[in-house]
């Protein structure tokens, strides 16, 4: 079992003006991968984002980080900036495949930005803001999760494929 923190990026939400409906699927769809020990919903400000996202990494040590929305095209999407000013490597399979999967859904999904990658034992990946996105794009990634968690945490090196 890992430890989960969950980042809504949501001016509205931050506001108390809408109800986080995607934060809960995340939890929801994550149940058996882990426990989600902090999940915070903030403004789409980058200073703010990266904050969450550095206090979660190095104060909480969780083990993985979902965001979600903020990865469009809006003057206010910045979730993939602040991902990327806090991660020393990037993941980047992890938002390609999300994206190709994705493609096959809807055109939009070339729309999102969002990006993969860690903060030393810690993986961050960003998920589109809709809770359709984020239940399409999680269900991408979830089955090399536990695989990835655990060699990331060097609990294994052997990659020994059964399926
Ligand atoms: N990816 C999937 N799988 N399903 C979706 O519905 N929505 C797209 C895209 N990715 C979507 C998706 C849309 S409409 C947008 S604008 C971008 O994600 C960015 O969304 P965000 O700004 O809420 O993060």
């Amino acid at each position: 079992m890992f430890n989960i923190g969950i980042i809504t990026a949501s001016d509205k939400g931050a506001a108390g003006q809408r109800e986080d409906v995607s934060g809960k699927v995340i939890a929801a769809m994550l149940k058996e991968l882990g426990h989600v020990a902090s999940y915070v919903i903030v403004p789409d400000n980058q200073d703010k984002l990266q904050e969450s996202l550095i206090h979660m990494a190095d104060e909480l040590q969780l083990d993985l980080i979902l965001t979600t929305g903020g990865t469009g095209l809006g003057p206010r999407d910045v979730t993939p900036e602040a991902t990327l000013a806090v991660i020393d490597r990037e993941v980047p399979g992890i938002a390609e495949a999300m994206r190709a999967t994705s493609l096959a859904i809807t055109p939009r999904a070339m729309l999102s930005r969002a990006k993969a990658g860690l903060r030393k034992k810690t993986l961050i990946i960003n998920l589109p803001g809709s809770p359709k996105g984020v239940q399409e794009c999680l269900q991408v990634v979830l089955p090399a999760l536990e695989h990835g968690l655990a060699i990331m945490k060097g609990e294994t090196s052997e990659c020994a494929r059964t399926e």
